[in-house]
């Protein structure tokens, strides 16, 4: 059944007219893209509501006509923000106590326009709306990229009241779809286990994802879903679905209510949680920007549109890429000098790699970081581990032809620093009582501009140390809780979790203002900020602490689903594994980290002469490829979490001609079981030559021979993974 979702427009009783008024002319605003429709019904001083979203309706007018028939006692039609108030029984988009105590909003449309914008691949759509009793404006504003098959959209409330405005509830859209089913994937997750997934039949009543950490949100949950509906089973190829994810790096909600009409309303957006925001007499609140995406193409064309929205508009700089790199962390962690770190640049340079991240302990002289425990905050070289200073360091490996790169974390401070003991206002605390350490640490309070100005010189200095830093990595090593803010009043102390948030974002602007250049990446314990309102600012993040491949199969996986490769930083570590104990071959662990941006994350001197050979190879054949998995297409084929323990994903060029199969075995199978990968994203027409990488000799039948697309695509090839951890990448290129 398809959605068709209109107000009924029947009595007039009301003081408002609204959702249940007589009928005035209806107009439908048509916002799309070249395949998805999102359509509006509005109507002088009438409540604007969702005809539909989903595929495009290219001629949309003769749905002024449709009426629903809902009984208006059953609550009002389907809102383009609902509110409390007007008859609306589901959770509220916008939940409000006016400035002289009204609890309720009841919103009517006033206007509406479109522009394109400079980018004509890009239109904007604002809609007016306003109470239709209080002077409390709500503008909604949706942007539509075409080619992309992405509409996102937020909010924007204005108080003209005579005084302020506290809002309990502002939601950055709602969004109700009708379906006869609702299967919901999303992520969950810990610290070395995120982006985990989850597939969940929704029920009546309500479902939510949600964090309140409001740092490092994603290692838990992620503010991103994709919902297949009118069907109970995921599928990476068939099937509608509808795709969210929200550019927020603060406490978020996704609210999923199956009402008394079948109807799935969706509300996504900054978490309500605690978060009661007084807004002042004449001011403004924007809230962040929810991306959506719809496809006939399952999981798969959802992802895709996902991915190619990302690199053209949602990350910083999306059309480029770190580039291979040794990161010191698991190699040397806080127990180096300049000799450890010249001798991995030689390594480093040896095989091939393009960058060299020195990792923590670097800094502090009062209070040395030579662990965890202190240091954080004071941010002066570490005279004792590096007297000849990272610009030797870094000038060390310009020298061998490689980038540099230099770890931060400047929103923390140890007690046993000098900055706690400068500045204990900074810390996020309530007065008189405990402020919980974590990691022994505390966070600095981000909404306070003083903090938010030592935030950015931390990034600011670090960049002086000397003009060969071309990466910074950015970590963030714990969440906030119990929080209290010495900046804030006491009575906006519920302020902190926008305002930090906010606060971080000001800082990123500022430091983008003036390195624009400057490749960044969002650490957070792992993959504590994976999530499109960092990457409007970062390059790419760090995907998870845990190196170990096995497990990496899952947590690349779950990133992929809403996350495009080329922000996925994928390091190969020594065995057994730091994380899990594991012992994988070293062509499992490149192959694993391969189908990401490589890197490597140990000390290259425990490697053997063999595993270095490979890993010169594995590096050189990776960058022949490296341009299908940063730009290409994603085909997952199955998932990590198959019963048959085979696994297999492709990246395939935008025009087709070339494309690289990465495969895996993941359980032992019995000699029995050999795994068939039917390939897909392939011209049918188009004969394809199949080339081994990462091996020495060939190994399979099909190893050098041509197919065509058509024969690849039905009966697909079978390379015989039946040892676990077995794996292989196969590059296909065009004849
Ligand atoms: C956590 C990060 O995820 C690691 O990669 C490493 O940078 C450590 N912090 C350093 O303390």
């Amino acid at each position: 059944m398809k959605k068709l979702l209109f107000p009924g427009l029947l009595c007039a009783a009301l003081l408002c007219a609204g959702p249940l008024a007589a009928a005035e002319p209806v107009e439908i605003i048509d916002i799309h893209t070249d395949d998805v429709s999102l359509l509006l019904a509005a109507a002088p001083d009438q409540a604007v509501s969702v005809l539909h979203f989903g595929g495009r309706i290219t001629d949309p007018a003769p749905l002024k006509e449709y009426r629903s028939g809902r009984w208006p006692d059953y609550g009002t039609e389907n809102l383009i923000y609902p509110t409390m108030g007007e008859r609306n029984f589901r959770e509220p988009a916008l939940r409000v106590t006016h400035a002289d105590g009204d609890l309720n909003t009841e919103l009517r449309y006033v206007s509406h326009e479109s522009r394109t914008l400079a980018d004509a691949n890009v239109t904007q759509t604002v809609v007016r709306m306003s109470d239709c009793v209080q002077a409390l404006d709500v503008e909604l504003r949706f942007t539509a990229y075409a080619r992309e098959n992405v509409i996102s959209t937020h909010a924007v409330i204005r108080n003209r009241e005579k005084g302020p405005v506290m809002l309990h509830s502002f939601y950055s859209s709602a969004l109700p779809l009708e379906a006869e089913s609702y299967l919901l994937t999303h992520l969950y997750g810990a610290w070395t286990r995120e982006a985990q997934v989850d597939h969940t039949l929704l029920t009546h009543g309500t479902k939510s994802i949600q964090s309140t950490r409001e740092v490092r949100t994603t290692h838990t949950e992620n503010p991103a879903f994709l919902l297949t509906l009118g069907s109970r089973t995921f599928s990476e190829e068939y099937g509608e679905v509808v795709a969210g994810a929200l550019a927020w790096s603060g406490n978020f909600r996704l609210n999923f209510e199956i009402d008394d009409s079948d109807v799935l309303n969706i509300l996504a957006g900054a978490n309500p949680f605690g978060s009661e925001y007084r807004l002042a007499k004449g001011e403004s609140f924007t809230t962040p920007e929810m991306i959506y995406t719809h496809s006939y193409r399952g999981a798969g064309g959802a992802s895709r549109n996902l991915h190619d929205w990302a690199r053209n508009y949602g990350i910083w700089h999306g059309d480029t890429y770190a580039p291979t790199l040794l990161n010191s962390w698991e190699g040397a962690y806080f127990d180096f000098d300049a000799r450890t770190l010249t001798a991995m640049i030689d390594d480093a340079a040896a095989m091939g790699l393009e960058m060299f991240v020195l990792d923590d302990g670097w800094f502090g002289n009062k209070y040395p970081r030579n662990d965890s425990r202190a240091g954080l905050g004071d941010w002066e070289v570490n005279r004792a581990k590096l007297p000849e200073g990272i610009d030797y360091i870094a000038s060390y490996a310009h020298e061998k032809g490689l980038k540099f790169g230099i770890w931060i974390e400047p929103e923390m401070v140890n007690p046993n620093s000098e900055l706690a003991h400068k500045h204990p206002d900074w810390v996020v605390r309530t007065p008189k009582r405990d402020a919980p350490q974590t990691r022994t640490q505390w966070l600095l309070d981000l909404s306070n501009p003083a903090v938010q100005d030592f935030v950015f010189g931390v990034f600011d200095r670090t960049m002086q140390l000397s003009d060969k830093i071309d990466y910074i990595k950015w970590d963030a090593n714990r969440n906030a809780n119990n929080v209290g803010s010495a900046w804030l009043p006491a009575d906006e102390q519920s302020h902190f979790w926008i305002d930090y948030a906010q606060g971080f974002y000001k800082v990123m602007e500022r430091i983008r203002a003036k390195y624009p250049d400057v490749l960044i990446q969002a650490c957070a314990s792992g993959g504590g900020r994976v999530e499109y309102g960092a990457l409007r600012y970062f390059n790419e993040v760090w995907t998870s602490d845990n190196t170990e491949a096995l497990s990496r199969a899952r947590i690349q996986y779950g990133t992929s689903l809403f996350y495009p490769a080329s922000v996925m930083g994928s390091h190969v570590s020594i065995v057994p594994n730091h994380q899990s104990g594991n012992i994988t071959p070293i062509k499992f662990r490149f192959d694993m980290a391969c189908a990401g941006r490589l890197g490597m994350e140990l000390q290259p001197k425990q490697m053997t002469d063999q595993e270095k050979d490979f890993a010169r190879q594995a590096i050189a054949n990776y960058k022949e490829y490296r341009d299908l998995v940063m730009h290409g297409d994603l085909y997952r084929l199955g998932s990590p979490y198959d019963e048959s323990g085979c696994y297999g994903l492709m990246y395939v060029a935008k025009d087709r001609r070339r494309a690289v199969l990465f495969t895996y075995c993941l359980r032992y199978q019995g000699r029995t079981q050999i795994p068939k990968f039917r390939l897909q994203g392939l011209d049918p027409e188009t004969e394809y030559c199949i080339r081994e990488l990462n091996v020495d000799k060939p190994r399979f039948w099909f190893d050098g021979k041509t197919f065509r697309g058509e024969l690849l695509r039905e009966a697909g090839i079978n390379p015989q993974l039946s040892r676990l951890y077995d794996s292989g990448v196969f590059l296909l290129e065009a004849r």
